[in-house]
């Protein structure tokens, strides 16, 4: 029914109209992972090209996006819910137009425009070039428009993001996977692995730096796969510590498949390489993980794991799990236990199985009922609290440099900065005897005297 609806051969460079004409409020809400975050800002940049202005008052907008999130089933719902309350809007202003991007953009394509009618575009994530021209064309057709063809190419190399003011920056480095998880909708919904040019990465860092940005992440679904035709992710890392010396540079999401004991000596011979690797095992059983499509045991994992603390004894780790994936049974859950206590993670991302259409899971039976689910996904949870609280604990009467990155959230008098080891820690934004204010993107050397399972809290000692 939409596909003569479908706008994929509309330039995106070319449009009819003129962009001084364009007084249109965008307001863009974004779900979902760094990914996203990042790319919302080369949509907001692709957007003020053609004259759009970004508001943060939905009532004045004349288009609101959704960029989403298809991971789990339960970060779709959070959508839909959103749509049902956006109704009101519309209502209000039977112009304006909605707009779904991100990843259920690409994942359900048509059927969102069917599900729910107050949805006017749909855009996945190689299209986001083609966004100004199918917004104005809506506006000025009343026609719905759908953009989700996948690309090998597209990396949005040449688009300068819209950033926020901030001491940290999401540099996207590469896109898509190529990993294939039996459980995972990315390949998906992000298409086939693509890298930027490394001396654009370097250029974009550099010009971060000159404008006060101290900490950078270096963002992609498996950044361990990077490759621009020369150079590997250890290369890029290198390059980039090297290019920016007074920056903190950290990078996320790593496989194990992918990680290489080159990378690892990458990170503990450069000071301003962050100590920290967010490594998912997703399970601490080898059958499972051989369900998953892992492309290792835990064998193999634990192995990453002893060369990367013999290397940086201090280095922090976190993973993601997932529990109640098809035939686990209770020996595999046990095993998932038995591995977190081994590993003893700083921080642990922890979900029960959803099942996604399309991934090689689904044709499996998800015979792990919600009950069992629930109570496995309680027990990882707990038993990471407990580990978290322990290894933190262990961190009170040490002193640690932190870099100081926003205002509390319980209380602007009080700063959140991090650890080299990626450790949230709370300081007081006064110090009343030397009389000093310490503000954003100070480095400071903080005394740990308080901890529990997230945070720690220090007194400045510089
Ligand atoms: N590229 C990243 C992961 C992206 S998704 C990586 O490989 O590390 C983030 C996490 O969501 C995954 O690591 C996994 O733990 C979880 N996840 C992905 N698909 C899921 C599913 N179908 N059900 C439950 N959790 C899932
Ligand atoms: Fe999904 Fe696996 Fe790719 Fe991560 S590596 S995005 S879990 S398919
Ligand atoms: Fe979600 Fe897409 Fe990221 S599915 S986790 S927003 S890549």
């Amino acid at each position: 029914m939409f596909e003569n609806l479908i706008l994929n051969n509309l330039p995106g460079n070319k449009l009819s109209y003129n962009r001084s004409n364009n007084h249109r409020k965008v307001y863009i809400e974004t779900y979902g992972c760094q990914m996203n975050l990042s790319d919302t800002e080369i949509i907001l940049s692709v957007l003020s090209d053609f004259g759009f202005n970004e508001t943060n008052i939905i009532e004045e907008s004349d288009v609101i996006l959704l960029n989403t999130c298809s991971v789990r089933d339960n970060a779709e719902i959070r959508i839909y819910n959103r749509l049902t309350h956006l109704k009101k809007f519309k209502k209000d202003n039977p112009e304006l137009v909605i707009g779904i991007l991100g990843c259920m953009a690409e994942r359900l394509r048509k059927d969102l425009l069917e599900k729910d009618k107050i949805v006017d575009i749909i855009v996945g994530p190689d299209e986001y070039r083609k966004l100004p021209s199918i917004i104005e064309n809506t506006f000025e057709t009343g026609e719905k428009g759908i953009a989700t063809k996948l690309s090998k190419i597209e990396t949005y190399d040449d688009i300068k993001p819209v950033r926020k003011n901030g001491v940290t920056a999401w540099v996207t480095v590469m896109r898509g996977c190529d990993k294939f998880c039996s459980f995972c909708v990315v390949p998906f919904t992000r298409g086939r692995e693509r890298s930027r040019k490394l001396e654009n990465i370097i250029l974009e860092i550099k010009e971060l730096e000159q404008n006060g940005v101290k900490d950078i992440w270096l963002l992609g679904q498996n950044v361990n796969s990077y490759s621009d035709g020369n150079f590997d992710f250890a290369d890029l890392l290198k390059n980039c510590a090297e290019a920016v010396p007074s920056v903190r540079i950290r990078f996320i999401t790593s496989h194990p498949y992918d990680l290489s004991n080159k990378l690892l000596e990458t990170i503990s011979s450069f000071k301003n390489i962050s100590k920290y690797i967010h490594l998912p095992v997703q399970s601490g059983s080898d059958r499972i993980l051989k369900l998953m499509n892992r492309l290792y045991s835990t064998e193999q994992y634990l192995k990453i794991i002893e060369y990367a603390r013999k290397l940086m004894p201090a280095i922090g780790l976190s993973t993601d799990i997932i529990t109640g994936f098809p035939t686990e049974t209770e020996e595999d859950h046990n095993m998932t236990l038995a591995l977190m206590k081994e590993v003893k993670y700083d921080s642990a991302f922890m979900f029960a199985y959803s099942p996604r259409e399309n991934t090689k899971s689904f044709s499996m039976i998800d015979d792990v009922n919600s009950e069992i689910k629930k109570r496995r996904l309680e027990e990882i949870i707990g038993l990471q609290r407990k580990i978290s609280i322990q290894v933190n604990s262990g961190l009170i009467g040490q002193t640690k440099e932190i870099l100081l990155e926003s205002v509390s959230k319980k209380s602007t008098d009080f700063l959140m900065g991090r650890t080299d080891c990626n450790k949230s820690t709370i300081v007081p934004k006064y110090e009343i005897t030397l009389k000093r204010e310490y503000k954003i993107g100070d480095v400071l050397d903080v005394k740990i005297i308080k901890a529990n399972s997230a945070t720690l809290f220090g007194e400045i000692v510089n």
